[in-house]
């Protein structure tokens, strides 16, 4: 007997695992189908035997026990099994991607521990930050403002655009006469404050800088509104009558933000071409996308973010960035390498922190303020480049404006003009690196080609990062090469500068 039971017992219990079994591998969702279609086999059974009133409460009290004993039968399938086949959560099979903690980690990582580099620095060096100095960086002489003048001299070279437009629109000047007046007029434009810059002694290098980025903005607009007028004038000649409806403005036409339609020529006054000029684009248009009205408190959180920017940007040049770069110039002179490579790496993480902020500074706030203000509607400045996993999706999101203008005015007339791609974009590359060397070697006032060859330089870099490097690879490859790319260039100007300041000092 004890035998029998045990063995039936047995059996009873092998049965119920099989059973247990078979239902854990259907659960959860068959679980619960199984409850619903017991319930609704109860319900139709009741139906088909008609039974009366009375009988309902014998019917509800039996299947409150069927479900308790379902209720029963799943709790104990639950104890009896609790493993399913899955994968671990940090492998990839997972599908698990929800790293924000993690992210968090990191932040609170990257706090903490340059929260210590900033007490380390403030022991050592003291408090540096002195805001008078900046305004030494901009005026050495507080009666000589060449950089301010050169500023205002500029408005003349939009005149001059603007007036050669007019002629050419008017016949008066045909379409040679008019190339060259542009031509002579960005030549002017790139040349003069050039030679002030490095002829007239009272312009400081950030002077100095300020003023050659203003006139470089300006003629690459300027390049842009001769190019778009040339354009609607072509359309105007060669397809009059397609030409008559799709760039004709019937009075009743209008912008997003209510505001009159132009065309060609009717956009050649002055308060477009002003328009244009503070616009934070560097490509024309004759319609540009409206916002419908000024948002008071973006304008205001914009204006904020660039007071705070700027202070911030100053104080952490001057606390943090300034005494490294001094206490680098004794290494690079000894052309010590370990000590080199040890400074490279400590400037690297300041370097890389404010142009962060500087990022984020001009191409987020400055740029969002002065397109509110002037209501200026296409606000991608910026498209993702943080997840760029190849250089050439790098330099095609950073910066829009210049990507824009390099694609619309350059890249692609060298391709209609039956160029390859390749010579195309080495042609755009070096376009690029002439204006980065002219950027900071003008202001610096010396010539070392560092910047025109590191921009040069991003061509094979493209090449080998597309070629080896792919996904996560090729997005850490792009983030080292500008985190330690930049404070190479960096040490390279500052170790020259401050050579040639030796040497001037000496003589
Ligand atoms: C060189 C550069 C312009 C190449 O850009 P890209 O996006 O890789 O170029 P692509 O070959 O993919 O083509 C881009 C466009 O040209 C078009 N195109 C391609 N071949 C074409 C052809 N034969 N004729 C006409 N158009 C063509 C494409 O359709 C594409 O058009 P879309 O933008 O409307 O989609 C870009 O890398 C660049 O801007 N580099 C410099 C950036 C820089 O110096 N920035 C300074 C920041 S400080």
């Amino acid at each position: 007997m004890g035998d029998s039971d045990a063995t039936g017992g047995l059996a009873l219990r092998r049965r119920a695992t099989f059973a247990v079994g078979k239902s854990a591998s259907l659960l959860p969702m068959n679980g619960k189908s199984a409850a619903a279609c017991e319930s609704s086999v109860t319900a139709d059974s009741s139906k088909d035997h008609g039974q009366g009133k009375r009988d309902r409460p014998l019917e509800t009290a039996r299947s409150k026990t069927s479900s308790e004993k379902q209720q029963r039968r799943s709790d104990v399938s639950e104890r009896l099994s609790c493993h399913k086949t899955q994968e671990s959560l940090l492998s990839s099979a997972s599908g698990f991607n929800n790293y924000r903690g993690i992210l968090n980690w990191c932040v609170v990582m990257l706090v903490l521990s340059n929260a210590r580099l900033f007490l380390e620095n403030l022991l050592r060096y003291g408090v540096l930050v002195d805001p008078i100095q900046v305004i030494s960086l901009f005026l050495k002489d507080p009666y000589s403002w060449p950089a301010a003048c050169l500023v205002i001299v500029s408005n003349a070279f939009v005149l001059v655009a603007l007036y050669t437009e007019r002629q050419l629109s008017k016949g008066s000047f045909t379409e040679l006469v008019g190339f060259l007046v542009h031509c002579i007029n960005m030549a002017i434009m790139l040349t003069l404050p050039a030679a002030v810059v490095l002829l007239v002694p009272s312009v400081t290098p950030v002077g100095g800088a300020f003023v050659v980025g203003t006139y470089t903005i300006l003629s690459l607009k300027l390049y842009s509104y001769k190019d778009v007028n040339m354009w609607c004038r072509e359309l105007s000649s060669v397809k009059a009558k397609k030409l008559s409806r799709s760039l004709s403005c019937p009075s009743a036409q209008h912008l997003n933000g209510g505001d009159r339609k132009v065309c060609y020529p009717g956009n050649l006054t002055i308060r477009d071409m002003c328009y244009f000029v503070c616009a934070p684009t560097l490509c024309y248009e004759l319609n540009f996308p409206r916002s419908a009205n000024i948002r008071m408190s973006f304008l205001m959180r914009r204006l904020f973010e660039m007071l705070f920017f700027t202070q911030l940007l100053v104080g952490l040049t001057q606390q943090w960035m300034i005494p490294i770069i001094q206490s680098s110039m004794k290494p690079l002179e000894d052309m010590d390498l370990s000590r080199m490579t040890e400074r490279l790496l400590r400037l690297a993480v300041p370097n890389h922190l404010l142009w962060l902020m500087f990022f984020y500074g001009f191409f987020h706030s400055s740029m969002n303020f002065s397109a509110e203000l002037l209501r200026f509607g296409d606000r991608q400045f910026y498209k993702d480049w943080w997840n760029s996993e190849s250089v050439t999706y790098f330099w095609q999101n950073w910066n829009i404006p210049v990507h824009k203008w390099c694609l619309r005015h350059f890249y692609k007339p060298l391709l209609r003009r039956g160029f390859s791609k390749i010579v195309s974009q080495s042609a755009v590359f070096f376009l690029s690196a002439f204006f980065h060397e002219y950027l900071v070697s003008v202001p610096l006032r010396m010539f070392r080609l560092w910047a025109f060859m590191g921009m040069m330089a991003q061509l094979p870099l493209a090449w080998f990062v597309g070629r080896f490097l792919h996904g996560t690879y090729g997005n850490a490859a792009v983030w080292i090469s500008i985190i330690i790319g930049q404070p190479i260039a960096v040490l390279m100007y500052v170790h020259d500068y401050y050579v040639l300041q030796h040497i001037q000092e000496a003589d």
